[in-house]
């Protein structure tokens, strides 16, 4: 089961209702919702409001993507605003482990994200509390990066780890992913991947993510 979650980065901000329901047509399964606060990322998207607001377009899975500093201040927003699965970077979560526990207690899904040059020991604590890790393949901040090859070992060490200790953990890889490097990250061992630029700087998203699902 390979999962396909277009990130709305890199959609058209000026018709982004439009643009979900189009990549749920198009075979999505789920939307990747990248929120950035211009200061863990150098960039600066969108807050809870437009989440809400999206909420009414898609009953898709809202895989939102916190690149945001101290996230605790917003877990509460994101989680009423219809997260499904909300996403904190290690690197900007000082009490992780109470990060987590506090997004499962809103009755969230919680994933941890690890920047590239984040070693995967950072998160073994917490593992087993986590239902997603979201390992990036790209330095967070913008879409339309290149694909970091040498996180493909990650990817393989990220899922040996799951598979060895934390099953039920799903694995989302995130940033820089085609149809040219996506059945090699699909066969490193990823559940779930991101595709911004690759679906919506297509002009057939249908096919695009067909492509995605069968590459
Ligand atoms: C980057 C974001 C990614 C990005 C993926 O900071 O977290 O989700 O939007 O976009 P592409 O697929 O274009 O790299
Ligand atoms: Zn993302």
């Amino acid at each position: 089961m390979r999962i396909i979650a277009p990130s709305i980065l890199s959609a058209d901000f000026s018709r982004l209702g439009e643009e979900i329901i189009a990549v749920e047509k198009a075979g999505a399964d789920w939307i990747h919702i990248d929120v950035m606060d211009g200061h863990f990322v150098p960039n600066l998207t969108i807050g809870p409001g437009v989440v809400a607001s999206l909420r009414k377009t898609t009953g898709l899975p809202f895989d939102v993507h916190l690149m945001i500093s101290d996230p605790d201040r917003y877990i509460d927003a994101f989680a009423a605003a219809g997260s499904d699965y909300i996403t904190v970077h290690v690197e900007a979560a000082t009490h992780l482990h109470r990060t987590i526990a506090y997004i499962k207690d809103k009755g969230k899904k919680a994933g941890v994200s690890l920047n590239p040059a984040t070693p995967l020991t950072q998160i073994e604590p917490v593992l087993g509390d986590l239902d997603l890790l979201l390992i990036m393949t790209v330095n967070p901040g913008f879409g339309g990066q290149k694909f970091i090859p040498s996180m493909i070992a990650k990817v393989q060490a990220a899922r040996k780890l799951i598979d060895a200790h934390a099953p039920h953990v799903l694995l989302e890889v995130d940033g820089g992913i085609t149809t040219g490097n996506i059945g090699t990250v699909a066969a490193a061992g990823a559940n779930a991947l991101v595709a911004g630029a690759a679906v919506f700087g297509s002009n057939d998203y249908g096919q695009t993510i067909t492509a995605l699902k069968n590459a």
